[in-house]
C-alpha cells in the first residue's frame, strides 16, 4: 500500500461498501454462509467457531486483520475487545446477544489479539 495511509484505505473501503450496499443488507444474515476455507498456515485450527462465522459473515468486509494489528489500535484489554465487538455489531444493526458478542470477542482474542483470558464467562 505505497503512499496510502491505512486509515485512508479504511475509509475508501468502507465508502465502497456503503455504494455497494446497503446497511440493512450488511445485518441480514448470510443464507448458508459458506464454511470457511481453513488457511494451510493454521493446520490446528478445528472447526470454524461461532464467533469465527459471525466475524467473517459480518465483519470482515469492512476491514481485515491488518486494522487489528497496527500500533494505534484501540482495544487494550479484555473489556475493551468486548465494547468494540458491542459497538461494530451496534453500528451494523445486527442485534447480537450477548453470547454473540462474546463469542466474536473470543475468536479476535485467540486469532489475533492474544490477551490476558477473561476468567469468567
Ligand atoms: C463500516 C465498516 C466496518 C464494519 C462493518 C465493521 N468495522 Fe470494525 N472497525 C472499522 C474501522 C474503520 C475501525 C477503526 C476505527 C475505529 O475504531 O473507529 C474498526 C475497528 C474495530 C475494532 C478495534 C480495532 C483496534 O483498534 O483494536 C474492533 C475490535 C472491531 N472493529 C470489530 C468489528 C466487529 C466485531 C465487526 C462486526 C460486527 C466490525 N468491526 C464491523 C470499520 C468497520
Amino acid at each position: 500500500m505505497a503512499g496510502m495511509k491505512l486509515a485512508e484505505v479504511l475509509v475508501l473501503s468502507c465508502l465502497a461498501l456503503a455504494g455497494a450496499t446497503s446497511w440493512a443488507q450488511i445485518a441480514q444474515p448470510a443464507p448458508q454462509a459458506p464454511a470457511p476455507r481453513v488457511a494451510a498456515s493454521a493446520p490446528l485450527q478445528p472447526a470454524p467457531t461461532r464467533g469465527r462465522l459471525l466475524y467473517e459473515t459480518h465483519c470482515i468486509a469492512c476491514h481485515n486483520s491488518q486494522m487489528h494489528w497496527r500500533d494505534g489500535r484501540i482495544v487494550r484489554d479484555w473489556t475493551g475487545l468486548v465494547e468494540q465487538v458491542r459497538r461494530w455489531q451496534e453500528r451494523a444493526r445486527l442485534q447480537w446477544s450477548e453470547a454473540d458478542i462474546l463469542e466474536v470477542a473470543r475468536h479476535l482474542n485467540s486469532t489475533i489479539y492474544r490477551l490476558a483470558p477473561p476468567g469468567r464467562a
